[in-house]
């Protein structure tokens, strides 16, 4: 029997009193792919930073290659061969791909000087060889979002020698894409390389896991083969309770038109778009990743206002020439990468919250800073949001509770017609169910709810109407109740 590639003993640890690691362990074998799961805030992310150096842990012991291990920074775990994909971006947006990729080991001349051209080519082939297409010259700024990621998942190959872990990879990446990762997965395990996988997608894991590890409330709820545990099973341990009604019965929409886009088209991203939006309804937006679906929601929402078209709200023609305009009309955009663009890190989560509201309190509605802390209490607690107070600073929470935060911001807000780009991503289960729940607590209140979503199942569960985009263009508006996913990704990739 080899020595295993990692041995994590007994790791517990504390944030300011509040113990979120409580004696874990955890064992990866050469080629093994080990899946780490369990909710939202479990401590998945903060036991895989403490493996990676960027936090320490208060008490337990950890392993490489049978060697005991005094791992202290990013740079240790480097050098011991571990290198992490980490869930929130940590590129450098200023710099190139090629830069980011190769932070911290550039390759320098005879003065010390970048080799700007040696880097490009070697970016180019580690992108090329892990079949990502993009320009290494790019400055991540740039990039889209899934972009953004294949530059990240490329990092950590560069540097791993041993061990990757990656926290929610797939989470920016469309179906293609994610199948090209498990490609490069199953590669790695090959080589004999460990790989520990953290992921709310549970249709992924049997793709690629050998091994599941079940993290609840920071202590080990499970470790096992993951051949031999079913998905109930899994999400028993992992919830503690069973979740019965994922999607909730879809109420009748109203007759009268919230929103209308007319022939609308933008930047060449998109491109005569129309489409009505009821009132009391939920309408899907399918299609590829890079189809123009996000670039339209900025369309409507003022924060790329279109180059020609139209947009009617409750029939009157309106221009939001940026979003401050769109959120006072009574709409509401929850943006797809919500951390680089929505957050707030330091400011406390209540501040996160009723942030979009304050914009209407210019109007002359003001709000009492006790109504206000009794309503961000209510939404923390029906969304079950995990921080220790509605005070605490938001990038102290697990990256599916900011996210919670911030649809809780636009429930806080009361906005009648929302955008809702990729809702769901990174959120676990039981959060998924609440979420949906809230978005019929909408529509039943009359609002209207248009959905971008790359999870077909989600889309054909909780919305009267899909329109499915392909290269900028609307090419079909389908009754939910009418089709199913084969249809939708007909339409959408345009195969037959
Ligand atoms: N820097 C920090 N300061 C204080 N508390 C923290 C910090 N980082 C994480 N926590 C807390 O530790 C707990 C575990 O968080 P962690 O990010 O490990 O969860 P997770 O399992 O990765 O969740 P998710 O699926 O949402 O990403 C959470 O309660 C979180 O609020
Ligand atoms: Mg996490």
């Amino acid at each position: 029997m080899p020595d295993p590639l990692l041995e994590m003993n007994g790791i517990s640890k504390s944030f300011g009193g509040n113990l979120v690691l409580d004696n874990v362990d955890l064992t990866l074998w050469p080629g093994e792919v080990h899946a780490l799961v369990g909710e939202n805030g479990a401590g998945k992310s903060t036991l895989m930073k403490i493996l990676n150096g960027v936090y320490t842990r208060d008490s337990g012991t950890i392993r490489v290659c049978g060697r005991d291990s005094h791992i202290a920074s990013p740079h240790d775990a480097r050098e011991a061969g571990i290198s992490m994909i980490f869930q929130e971006h940590t590129l450098a947006p200023h710099l190139t791909a090629a830069e980011n990729i190769f932070l911290g080991t550039e390759p320098t001349g005879p003065f010390g000087l970048l080799k700007n051209a040696e880097m490009d080519r070697r970016a180019r082939a580690v992108l090329e060889l892990h079949g990502f297409h993009l320009d290494p010259g790019t400055r991540v700024s740039r990039l889209t979002t899934a972009e953004n990621q294949m530059v990240e998942i490329a990092r950590a190959l560069m540097a791993a020698t041993r061990v990757v872990v990656m926290d929610e990879p797939t989470s920016m990446l469309s179906q293609k894409e994610s199948q090209e990762l498990f490609r490069i997965i199953r590669d790695l395990r090959a080589k004999g390389m460990g790989v520990v996988y953290i992921s709310h997608r549970m249709e992924e894991l049997p793709l690629i896991a050998d091994r599941i590890t079940i993290l609840r409330d920071g202590r080990r709820a499970y470790t096992g083969e993951f051949a031999s545990v079913g998905a109930a099973e899994i999400i028993r341990h992992m919830v503690g309770r069973e979740i019965r009604e994922l999607y909730p019965p879809r109420g009748q929409p109203g007759k009268q038109v919230v929103l209308e886009v007319r022939n609308l088209s933008g930047r060449k991203q998109y491109r005569n778009v129309s489409l009505t939006l009821h009132e009391g309804e939920i309408l899907g937006v399918a299609g590829l990743v890079g189809a123009g679906r996000t670039a339209l929601a900025r369309g409507v929402f003022g924060l790329e206002p279109p180059e020609s078209g139209s947009i009617l709200l409750r029939g009157r023609p309106v221009r939001f020439r940026n979003s401050r305009e769109a959120i006072e009309a009574g709409l509401a955009y929850l943006t797809e990468d919500r951390k680089i663009t929505s957050l707030f890190p330091h400011l406390s989560l209540a501040h996160n919250i009723s942030v979009a509201a304050l914009e209407k309190v210019e109007q002359g509605i003001i709000l009492r800073l006790d109504e206000e802390t009794r309503r961000c209490r209510e939404l923390i607690s029906k969304l079950d949001i995990r921080a220790r107070s509605e005070r605490t600073p938001v990038y102290r929470l697990s990256g599916g509770n900011q996210q919670k935060g911030l649809i809780a911001r636009w429930l806080f807000a009361e906005s009648m017609v929302l955008i809702l780009d990729e809702p769901t991503q990174g959120v676990d289960l039981g959060a998924r169910a609440e979420i949906y729940r809230l978005t019929k607590e909408i529509v039943d209140r009359g609002g209207a709810i248009l959905m971008i979503s790359s999870d077909l199942p989600e889309i054909l569960g909780v919305s009267h109407r899909v329109a499915i985009m392909r290269r900028g263009e609307i090419v079909a508006t389908l009754d939910t109740s009418k089709t199913d996913q084969e249809e939708i990704m007909r339409h959408a990739a345009l195969v037959q």
